[in-house]
């Protein structure tokens, strides 16, 4: 079966990390998150992918080529302007080969298992089925009520916790017939959520819903970027960190420099050809990328270093996501000294 992956978006909420990156190519322990989904969905039987690409879609269309590098088939969707997420979809019919196909946003970083959802949709007779997922507060998504055989009834807009329909709110994969790209319009920006489904829905066409297992969690804001590398690193995805394990907890690349008087508190990730010089602590949960310096005396913890990032000399980098030219934190920046160096 092929599969839709929709790329193309600003990410805007994810900025500036987002700003020469498109979003699902941001690194995620070091290797390109699109990377590690196409890998999932390789081990769930999927090979022809089709990419819908807009917003710095050459970073995607160089890093996979025809995707015979990764053992799998892949074409792209070129947007001319930005069509949201039906848009784009609509945009790739040409490349939809087959009348069944499965849509997912490449953001989305999960680990489900499809074959209960393809299953569900071939014996409801759907003509979407959107995959769900449980959260434990809905107050934040679009959740959805269902009939007991799982047909969308409507979907309510961030209901206060209380009034919630249901906790299940949209995960980002769903399987469509063919038939569906009849409802959307050509040629203009059209959202799925807000405008597509609702559509569907109205007009009494069969969309269900049916709840995904398995780890899930939109990774488009800051906070949620760390969360996920603290998932990764405590093996609640499992996403083959890219070196070899030199300890508990501590994977790390070839060709590093890393001083003997620094500090390793695990779990960490170091990337090839990175240095750390004396007096550094690094970790618990630091993720660094290829190529980082870490200068002496400097400390991070819950922290990701992008790729050629060099670290000022006795900086505390704390719940931080560091960048050649930016830094952001979701929490502030400073930690007693005393409070790392004790561990
Ligand atoms: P924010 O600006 O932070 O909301 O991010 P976004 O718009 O990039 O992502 P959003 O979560 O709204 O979209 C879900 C998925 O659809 C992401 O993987 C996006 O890359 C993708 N997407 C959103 N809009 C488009 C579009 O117009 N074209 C394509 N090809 N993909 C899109």
């Amino acid at each position: 079966m092929q599969a839709l992956l929709l790329a193309g978006g600003l990410g805007t909420r994810l900025r500036p990390l987002t700003e020469h990156l498109p979003k699902p190519m941001a690194p995620v322990v070091n290797r390109p998150w699109l990377e590690h989904l196409i890998k999932h969905l390789q081990s769930q039987g999927l090979s022809d992918f089709v990419i819908a690409v807009k917003h710095n879609a050459d970073i995607i269309r160089n890093h996979f080529g025809d995707g015979r590098r990764f053992g799998v088939n892949i074409a792209y969707s070129q947007e001319p302007e930005l069509l949201g997420t039906a848009g784009a979809i609509k945009h790739a019919e040409p490349l939809l080969t087959a009348n069944r196909f499965i849509v997912i946003n490449a953001d989305i970083i999960h680990h489900v298992d499809l074959l209960p959802l393809l299953e569900f949709h071939q014996s409801s007779g759907a003509l979407v089925t959107i995959g769900l997922t449980e959260v434990e507060d809905p107050s934040q998504y679009g959740v959805v009520q269902q009939t007991s055989s799982g047909r969308i009834l409507r979907f309510v807009e961030k209901p206060p916790r209380h009034k919630a329909p249901s906790n299940r709110i949209n995960a980002g994969i769903y399987v469509m017939e063919k038939e569906a790209l009849a409802w959307i319009p050509a040629g203009r920006e059209v959202s799925i959520e807000r405008e597509t489904f609702p559509l569907l829905i109205r007009k009494g066409l069969p969309v269900y819903g049916c709840t995904v297992r398995g780890y899930w969690l939109d990774m488009g804001t800051h906070d949620r970027y760390l969360a996920l590398h603290r998932d990764a690193l405590d093996g609640k995805i499992d996403l083959q960190l890219p070196y070899p394990r030199k300890m508990e907890g501590v994977w790390i690349g070839e060709n590093t420099n890393i001083s003997s008087h620094a500090i390793l508190i695990p779990p960490v990730v170091i990337g090839p050809g990175t240095k750390v010089e004396r007096g550094a602590v690094i970790g618990p949960y630091a993720v660094l990328g290829e190529n980082v310096t870490v200068h002496a005396d400097s400390r991070l913890a819950h922290a990701v270093i992008l790729p050629g990032t060099r670290l000022a000399q006795n900086r505390v980098f704390r719940h931080a996501i560091v960048g050649p030219d930016f830094l952001i934190t979701t929490r502030p920046a400073e930690i007693p000294r005393q409070g790392v160096m004790q561990q």
